[in-house]
C-alpha cells in the first residue's frame, strides 16, 4: 500500500523513548536474572504468504556476528514466502544490517540510504529498513528522522524477532516503525535462517558482551552476555553435522566468556570439549578476549580433532598504559605469557589478531610497543584500525591530541610490518601439504579453485569443480603475503578408488 505523505508524520515521532543513554555505571551492574530463553518463535498466520511473489534483499555491514543475524532475517523472510534478490530494482524490501563499530562503517550506510532515495520515489511501495548495530543508536534514529525520511522501519538487535510484526505495521501504516528494545537481551531460540552456504556455518554461542573496553560501543548495542544453554547449542551443531557441513564457527563478541552467566559449572573449555565429540571435521570460533582465556580451554584446545589450531586473539595495544586506558584487563606481560601458554601446549598454532592505532594520548613510544608485540609474536595476519571515536563510551570523551597525519602513518608502519610477517609466514608453508576444504571457483579463473586451510588460510589450486566441499590434500607451491598458491596432491576417495581396484 502506497503511503501518502508519510514524511510529516515521521518528523514529528518522538524516538527518546526507545533509547537509554549509554550509562557505564548502570551497565556494569547488569544481572543475570532476567535473560528469557524464548522458545515459542513463529510467523504470525496472516504473515504467513504475505511475500508470495516478492522479493527481499539484505545488505550487511560489519563482522559475522551480524553475517549471522542476516541469516536470520533471510530465515524470517523466506518463512513468509518472500524470494532473495540481489538486484535493488527487483526488491520489495531492502534492509541494512548496519554496523557501529566505526564511524567509516556508518557513513557507508548513510550514503547508502541516501543513494537509495531515487528508488522509493520511483517505487513508493518499496519497505526501506535499517536493522542492526547503528539502530541502537538514538543519534542515529534521529538523524534518519530528520535526514532520510525515505526510510520506513528502523529496529533494533534485540527486535529481529519481531521482524514479522513490524514489516506489519510499515506495510500497512504510514508512519516509520521504529522498534528498538534498549533492554539487556533475551535468547531467542528456533528462528529460522538462510545459510551462507552447505558447508561453512555460523552457530551462536552467546550474545552481548560485558567487557566495557572504553572505545567499544558493541556492549551498548549489543546488550549484556548471554550463553545460549550448552543443549541448544551441541543439538544445533549436531544437525548441522547431520546435514553435511563441513566447519562449524562460534560467535559470540567474546566467546571465553561463554557459560559465566549461567547457574552450571560449565565454561567454553567445556562446551568445545563436547563439540569435539561431534563428527564435523572442522570446529572454530570467534572471538576470544584474552582474559578470559582460561588454562582448561588450552588444555581442550590442545586435543586438536576438529578443533582447529586458528585462534583470534586481539590485543588492541602492546602498551600497558593504553591498555588500561583501554580497561582491557590484562598488561603485555599477561598477553606474552597467554601467547607463550598456547604456543607450548599447540606448537602449530596460528595467531590472528586486532589492533588499534592512535588510541587517545598514544605516544610514539607506546606505538613502538605494539610494533614490537606484532614482532615477538608473529601473528599470520592482522585487522588494524585508526581509533574511531564512539559518542557515549568513555574514551570519546578522553584528551585526543593526535594529529590524523600521524595516525594514518602509524597504521602504514603496522601495516608494513604486519605484511612482511604475514610473508614470512606463509612462505614456511612452501612445499608443504596442507588440507584444503574446497569452496568453490576462484573469481578470475574457472580452472582454479579456492578453499581454507584449517588456519583459514586461503588457496588457489587447479582442480575440477566436482572437487568442490570435499577435504583434498594441497601442497603449497607459491606463498603470497594474504593467499597460497598450491597443487593438488591427494584426492579424497583415494580409498574408495583402491577398494574398487583391489575388489
Ligand atoms: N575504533 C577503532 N577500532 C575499534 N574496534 C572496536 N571499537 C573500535 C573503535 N572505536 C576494533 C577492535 C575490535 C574490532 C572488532 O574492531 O580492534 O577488536
Ligand atoms: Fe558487529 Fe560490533 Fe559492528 Fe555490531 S558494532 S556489527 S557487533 S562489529
Amino acid at each position: 500500500m502506497a503511503k501518502e505523505n508519510p514524511t510529516d508524520l515521521k518528523s514529528e515521532q518522538d524516538v527518546s523513548k526507545y533509547f537509554i543513554p549509554p550509562d557505564l555505571k548502570k551497565a556494569k551492574k547488569r544481572g543475570k536474572e532476567d535473560v528469557k530463553v524464548i522458545r515459542d518463535f513463529d510467523i504470525p498466520e496472516d504473515m504467513q504468504k504475505i511475500g508470495k511473489g516478492k522479493y527481499y534483499l539484505v545488505r550487511t555491514y560489519g563482522c559475522q556476528m551480524n553475517a549471522h543475524d542476516s541469516e536470520t532475517m533471510a530465515g524470517i523472510f523466506e518463512a513468509m514466502g518472500y524470494q532473495e534478490t540481489e538486484e535493488e530494482n527487483q526488491a520489495d524490501v531492502i534492509l541494512f544490517n548496519t554496523c557501529a563499530i566505526r564511524e567509516n562503517a556508518e557513513d557507508k550506510v548513510f550514503g547508502e540510504l541516501g543513494r537509495l532515495k531515487h528508488l522509493k520515489l520511483e517505487k513508493p511501495d518499496l519497505i526501506l529498513g535499517v536493522a542492526g548495530c547503528m539502530s541502537q543508536e538514538e543519534k542515529v534514529v534521529n538523524k534518519i528522522l530528520k535526514s532520510y525520511q525515505h526510510v520506513d522501519l528502523i529496529f533494533g538487535t534485540h527486535n529481529i524477532h519481531r521482524l514479522p510484526d513490524l514489516l506489519r505495521d510499515a506495510l500497512f501504516n504510514k508512519e516509520l516503525v521504529v522498534e528498538v528494545w534498549s533492554k539487556e537481551g533475551d535468547i531467542i531460540e528456533q528462528m529460522p535462517k538462510v545459510r551462507e552456504n552447505g558447508l561453512k556455518a555460523w552457530v551462536n554461542i552467546m550474545y552481548g558482551c560485558d567487557k566495557f573496553c572504553t572505545y567499544c560501543i558493541v556492549p551498548y548495542t549489543r546488550g549484556k552476555e548471554r550463553s545460549r544453554r550448552p543443549e541448544d547449542v551441541i543439538a544445533e551443531v549436531r544437525e548441522l553435522a547431520r546435514q553435511g557441513y563441513k566447519e562449524i564457527t562460534l560467535l559470540g563478541q567474546n566467546v571465553n566468556a561463554y557459560g559465566k552467566d549461567l547457574e552450571i559449572d560449565y565454561g567454553f573449555g567445556h562446551l568445545l570439549d563436547d563439540l569435539r565429540k561431534i563428527d564435523v571435521p572442522r570446529i572454530r570460533f570467534m572471538t576470544s578476549h584474552p582474559r578470559d582465556f582460561d588454562d582448561y580451554l588450552i588444555e581442550v584446545l590442545a586435543k586438536r580433532g576438529n578443533l582447529v589450531e586458528h585462534i583470534h586473539l586481539p590485543f588492541q595495544s602492546g602498551n600497558t598504559e593504553v591498555l588500561k586506558k583501554m580497561a582491557r584487563k590484562y598488561s603485555r606481560e599477561q598477553y606474552l605469557e597467554l601467547v607463550n601458554k598456547i604456543k607450548k601446549a599447540i606448537p602449530d598454532v596460528v595467531l590472528t589478531t586486532d589492533i588499534i592505532v592512535g588510541f587517545p594520548g598514544e605516544t610514539e613510544e607506546q606505538f613502538q610497543d605494539t610494533l614490537s608485540l606484532v614482532e615477538e609474536v608473529g601473528f599470520d595476519s592482522a585487522y588494524t584500525f585508526i581509533y574511531s571515536p564512539r559518542a557515549g563510551t568513555p574514551a570519546a570523551i578522553m584528551e585526543d591530541s593526535i594529529p590524523e597525519e600521524v595516525k594514518k602513518d602509524r597504521l602504514q608502519r603496522l601495516n608494513d610490518l604486519q605484511n612482511r610477517i604475514s610473508r614470512e609466514r606463509n612462505e614456511a608453508l612452501k612445499d608443504q601439504i596442507v588440507e584444503v576444504l574446497v569452496e568453490g571457483e576462484s573469481k578470475n579463473d574457472p580452472e582454479v579453485l579456492s578453499g581454507r586451510t584449517r588456519t583459514n588460510k586461503l588457496v588457489n589450486f587447479k582442480g575440477d569443480k566436482s572437487l568442490i566441499g570435499q577435504m583434498i590434500d594441497v601442497r603449497i607451491t607459491e606463498p603470497q603475503t594474504w593467499t597460497l598458491k598450491g597443487e593438488i596432491v591427494a584426492m579424497p576417495l583415494k580409498e574408495e578408488i583402491l577398494d574398487v581396484a583391489n575388489g
